[in-house]
């Protein structure tokens, strides 16, 4: 048994096939000594029984068509307060959908409306639903109201496809209510930018030479992905305009996927206004003038095809433009292999940004594609130098300075 012995969980099952790994979670939240009481939804009760929810839990087991009312049961409200956590797992998409709502349409989402008891949900659905606008949109409500998520895994789904929205495994889902009943244990990071909208950009582009040709650059997004996710811990709303790179989507952003420079324009434009703008992406100086609408043709004997090449607009330095739309704060990266600081600062001034982060990406460097950058901010005041770390780490250092830097710290 660990500390969470003489804890008291109020488990609500949702529909979906995922359903039955709440007979698991169970087990395992009693083998720790929690006592877990259980909802059943219409929804979980076509996968699961009250019965075998019961067997496990040794508690009544509640569903719709169990009444309250009855004098000599719990009242709703009562239910949904003696609890230390309520937990929904699996969660739908549809009892998301009606928590985000405020809806009480059933016992679970009327417990859940009643309940002045932290909540926690762990996802389950199909992966077009889990990354629907929609459900983004409700996971974001949810999330900024203190409700803690637990996300969705990615593989092979029931439905044949494959993608996130597997429910978690019980085991890391009993962690994270370890995690949430013992905050002292673990320290919850402050939703310093709740209400802030800021767009990010990351990843290569990709320049069409012709239909199945194209100018690409090594760049993995990993950096551009982490500051996004950082971003979101702290409560931001996210726009991540991403060129085509081989990592997941980050949870709870509005990813706009593109594949050129001047689609990367469009959206962040279409993405505006915003509190800041931080352009990661490796943008390619140049496209060809005039791509080829057929697949250009190897001819015996013919010399290789001439490519002209034009620039490609400067994203960074069009958000950085002054003008009535202009984020508050606009940030650059800039990779430089040699003179980092000179370079730098002289890029700041020309492109206009407010901050701008040099890494290095010389061979000793090795920024591009690798897990750790070592970072220089420069910004109007001068230049700082942060110690070499993991691009997870340099995206939370970003994310509390950029928090400081609105006046939301
Ligand atoms: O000029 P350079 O490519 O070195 O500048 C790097 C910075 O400018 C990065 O923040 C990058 O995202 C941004 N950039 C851009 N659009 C371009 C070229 C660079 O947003 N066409």
């Amino acid at each position: 048994m660990t500390d969470l012995a003489g804890k008291r969980v109020l488990l609500i099952v949702s529909g979906g096939i995922a359903a039955y790994k709440a007979l698991e979670l169970v087990r395992l939240l009693k083998k720790e000594g929690v006592t877990v009481r259980c909802v059943l939804t219409a929804g979980g009760a076509q996968f699961v029984t009250p019965l075998s929810l019961q067997a496990l839990s040794e508690e009544t087991v509640y569903t719709d068509l169990f009444s309250l009312t009855d004098e000599s049961e719990m009242g709703h409200i009562q239910l949904s307060r003696a609890a230390d956590l309520v937990v929904v797992a699996p969660a739908s998409a549809d009892i998301l959908a009606r928590m985000a709502a405020g809806m009480a349409d059933d016992l679970a989402t009327t417990l859940l409306l009643a309940t002045d008891k932290p909540v926690l949900v762990a996802p389950a659905m199909n992966v077009r639903m889990w990354q629907h606008a929609a459900t983004v949109a409700n996971m974001a409500t949810l999330a900024a109201r203190g409700v803690t998520v637990v996300d969705p895994d990615e593989g092979a789904m029931a439905c044949g496809e494959w993608g996130p929205g597997r429910l978690a495994e019980p085991p890391a889902i009993v962690e994270r209510i370890a995690a949430r009943l013992m905050p002292r244990a673990i320290p919850v990071p402050r939703r310093l930018l709740t209400g802030r909208h800021i767009i990010v950009t990351s990843g290569p582009t990709h320049e069409p030479i012709d239909p199945v040709r194209y100018i690409a650059n090594r760049s993995s997004g990993k950096q551009g992905h982490a500051i996004a996710a950082a971003l979101i811990e702290l409560g931001a709303r996210v726009t991540l305009v991403s060129g085509p790179v081989a990592i997941p989507d980050p949870p709870l952003a509005r990813v706009l996927h593109v594949e050129t420079a001047s689609e990367m324009l469009d959206a962040c434009r279409a993405a505006l206004p915003a509190d800041a703008a931080i352009c990661v992406a490796a943008v390619a100086d140049w496209r060809v003038a005039t791509p080829s609408d057929i697949k250009l043709k190897k001819a015996p004997g013919a010399e290789p095809p001439a490519l002209a090449l034009t620039p490609n607009p400067d994203i960074l330095a069009d958000l950085a433009k002054p003008a009535p739309d202009r984020p508050g704060l606009v940030i650059g990266f800039a990779a430089e292999t040699n003179d980092l600081l000179a370079h730098a600062a002289e890029k700041r001034q020309r492109k206009g940004c407010d901050w701008l982060l040099a890494n290095d990406v010389s061979a000793a460097g090795g920024a591009m594609g690798g897990d750790d950058n070592e970072i220089q901010l420069i910004t109007a005041e001068g230049h700082e130098s942060w110690p070499r770390m993991s691009k997870q780490a340099v995206a939370q250092r970003l994310a509390q300075r950029l928090a400081e830097a609105l006046g939301d710290a």
